[in-house]
C-alpha cells in the first residue's frame, strides 16, 4: 500500500502546501510592514496562532518514506498545528496498521487538523490531544517506534526527556528546525547520548534524524 500518493491524501496535501505557502507570504507580508521591533514581536507571536508552519512536501515525504521503510507502529508528534505532517504520518501508520498520537497546543488549529484528517479518511488512524505536550505526552504509556518533534524548540530536550524511556529499540526520532539555538540542549544530548542514537543531519542541518540502538 501507499497511501500517501492515493486519493483523497495525494490531492488534498497538494491543496494544503499551497494554503500553507500563500499563509506563510501573507504572514511575512504584514510582519515586513511594520518597522517598530517591538510591534512586529507582537504581531508575529499573534500571527504563530494562526500559521501553519509545515513541513515541506520534500521534509513530509522523508517523514512517510522513513516511517514506511521501518515499518514504525507507534508513532508520536509534537506540534500538529493543521495536521499536514500528521497526514504523512498517519497515511504511514495506515500501511504499517499503526497509529499516531499527535498534540497541539492551540484549540483552534487542532480543531482545523483533526478536520483535515478526516478529509484525507484517516480519522482512525490518529489521537489528538490537545494542550501542552509536557502534560498531555505524559500519559503515552506505549512504546515508541517514531518520535516527531517540530513543537516549541526549547521544549524539544524535556519533551525527549519525558518518552525516552518509551522509546523502542530502533526507534526513529526526527527533529525539524534544529537550526534554532533553542534547541541545541536537545542536539548536544541526543548526539552524545553514548552512542545510543546513530544520528545524521539533512535539509541544510535544520532536520536531526537519530536511530535509537539501545
Ligand atoms: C512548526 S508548528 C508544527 C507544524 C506541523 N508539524 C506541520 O508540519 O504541519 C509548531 C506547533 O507546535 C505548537 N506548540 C508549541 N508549543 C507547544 C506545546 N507546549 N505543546 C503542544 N504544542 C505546542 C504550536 O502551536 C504550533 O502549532
Amino acid at each position: 500500500m501507499n497511501t500517501l500518493h492515493t486519493a483523497p491524501v495525494k490531492e488534498l496535501l497538494e491543496a494544503l502546501h499551497i494554503d500553507a505557502e500563500a499563509n506563510y507570504k501573507a504572514r511575512y507580508e504584514v510582519l515586513n510592514s511594520i518597522s517598530d521591533k517591538e510591534e512586529r514581536e507582537k504581531k508575529h507571536d499573534e500571527l504563530r496562532k494562526t500559521a501553519y508552519m509545515s513541513v515541506s512536501p520534500e521534509e513530509g515525504s522523508l517523514l512517510y518514506f522513513l516511517a514506511t521503510f521501518s515499518k514504525v507502529k507507534n508513532i508520536v508528534e509534537f506540534g500538529c498545528s493543521f495536521g499536514v505532517s500528521t497526514i504523512y504520518l498517519a497515511a504511514a501508520a495506515k500501511d504499517n496498521q499503526g497509529f499516531v498520537i499527535t498534540t497541539e497546543l492551540e484549540a483552534n488549529k487542532i480543531e482545523q487538523a483533526q478536520k483535515n484528517i478526516e478529509k484525507a479518511g484517516l480519522s482512525e488512524y490518529v489521537t489528538f490531544l490537545q494542550g501542552d505536550a509536557m502534560q498531555t505526552l505524559a500519559d503515552v504509556d506505549t512504546g515508541i517506534d517514531f518520535l516527531f518533534l517540530d513543537g516549541a524548540k526549547e521544549l524539544y530536550l524535556p519533551v525527549f526527556n519525558l518518552l525516552k524511556s518509551k522509546l523502542n529499540d530502533n526507534a526513529i526520532v526526527f527533529a525539524d528546525n534544529i537550526d534554532k539555538a533553542e534547541t541545541n540542549d536537545f542536539v548536544e544530548l541526543i548526539s552524545g547520548l553514548n552512542a545510543e542514537f546513530v544520528t545524521t543531519k539533512t535539509f541544510n542541518d535544520q532536520v536531526l534524524i537519530a536511530h535509537y540502538k539501545k
